[in-house]
């Protein structure tokens, strides 16, 4: 097994405490060294041991890759024209869903995978290295299997969602069986979590909380939409069973809040969404100060949030959320990766695999501070640097859990 020792690291991001300050656990003037695709140590540069091989970056900082925790790229067509009309004046509903829902429909497998192959290369050039996918534009029994058969190609961490909305011809009832039921069966092989949402106009909580307990029974774990259009019960329903994440919490009260933190359920915030909807901004500060752990993901989709864009979510939480850039960067690695339970990414210590990123940069704080700008200047998976341009259908960002 041949070792790498990267060098020239002006700061790296560890996400491990006991290795530097903060929760980001930084160290200045750093050395990292990779062997079998998992990082086999960190340090300062001063004590790196020999390897095989050395990579020089230059004095630019290296962070683990990013980890979006929510997202759905199986779909068809966009919704620009929709956009357009908010930017107008428009409000927001859930109802352009269905849009999406007839083009993904149409759609050949070869067409879904091209999409979804173009915008996961889109996250990983922009230093996203593990993602979640949601189906959820099907809302037919092939189309969700379909959907999530697609999605897996390119991630481990894909989400069954066919409660989404209720499509058209169905009642809520009878969808709400077929969801439980035939779809689940269909959906769950190619699945490891399932998600539904729980807001007015799309599922209740008795809904919401039968279609998760269908899917705990069939393997798969629980996360849920909530809170996004207005207060309601989804959050609570999410902390009372016990789930490990709950997104978008951009309606909280203080009830909302002091379950989550009791619960030690994580607050997936998507500022994209809030961006792309002009709806008030989640309150990141005042979950952070309530002791609430805080996760940002871009919840890529062709309606509420058409981005890829990790550092934009890091840019906007920063200046519109209240969150330091250190948390930020946090929330945007260590914290997704305990969203979708996983501990072997998000973090650069030794054990973990070798998923990083160079960036442009000296230190983490240039993603905040220069927003809009392309600093991704690498971006490795396994301990190998990924081609910028992926081929379509190319090698999946965070693999295979180990
Ligand atoms: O996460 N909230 C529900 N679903 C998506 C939006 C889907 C759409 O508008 O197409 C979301 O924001
Ligand atoms: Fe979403």
């Amino acid at each position: 097994m041949t070792s790498t020792l990267v060098t020239g690291i002006a700061e790296l991001v560890t996400n491990d405490p006991e290795r530097g300050p903060g929760p980001l656990g930084t160290v200045p003037d750093a050395a990292l060294v990779v062997e079998g695709g998992r990082v086999a140590w960190v340090g300062p540069a001063a004590g790196a041991p020999a390897a095989d091989a050395a990579y020089d970056v230059a004095g630019r900082a290296v962070l683990p890759g990013f980890v979006d925790s929510h997202s759905h790229l199986v779909f068809a067509g966009d919704r620009a024209a929709e956009f357009a009309a908010r930017m107008a004046g428009e409000p927001y509903t859930a109802g352009g869903i269905r849009a999406t829902v007839a083009a993904t429909r149409a759609a050949t497998d070869e067409q879904l995978t091209a999409q979804v192959a173009r915008l996961v290369a889109e996250m990983r050039a922009q230093g996203t290295t593990t993602v979640e996918i949601k189906s959820g534009y099907g809302l037919t029994v092939h189309d969700e299997a379909r959907s999530l058969a697609v999605a897996a190609q390119f991630t481990t961490e894909t989400t069954f969602l066919g409660a989404h909305v209720v499509p058209e011809g169905s009642t809520p009832e009878e969808y709400v069986a077929l969801v439980t039921g035939p779809m689940l069966r269909a959906a769950a092989p190619h699945a490891r979590w399932i998600d539904a949402f729980c807001e007015e106009g799309a599922f209740d909580t008795d809904q919401a909380r039968a279609v998760l307990a269908a899917g705990a029974a069939a393997g798969l774990r629980g996360r849920l939409h909530a809170n996004q259009l207005g207060p309601g019960p989804g959050v609570r329903l999410a902390a009372e069973l016990g789930l490990v994440a709950v997104d978008h919490c951009t309606h909280l009260t203080d009830a909302d809040v002091a379950a989550l933190r009791d619960a030690g359920t994580i607050a997936t915030l998507l500022p994209g969404v809030e961006f792309s909807t002009r709806q008030p901004w989640p309150d990141a500060r005042r979950l952070l100060d309530a002791g609430v752990r805080v996760a940002l993901a871009s919840d890529c989709n062709p309606g509420s949030s058409y981005t890829t864009s990790l550092p934009l979510c890091i840019a906007l939480a920063v200046r519109e959320m209240g969150m330091t850039p250190g948390e930020a960067v946090h929330a945007a690695t260590a914290v997704g990766a305990a969203a979708l339970a996983r501990d072997d990414v998000g973090v650069l210590t030794p054990g973990s695999r070798a998923d990083l990123q160079v960036l442009e940069a000296p230190s983490h704080l240039h993603l905040a501070y220069r927003p809009g700008v392309p600093l991704t200047h690498a971006t490795w998976t396994a301990g190998r640097p990924v081609p910028q341009t992926a081929p379509a259908g190319g090698g999946p960002p965070g693999g295979a859990r180990e």
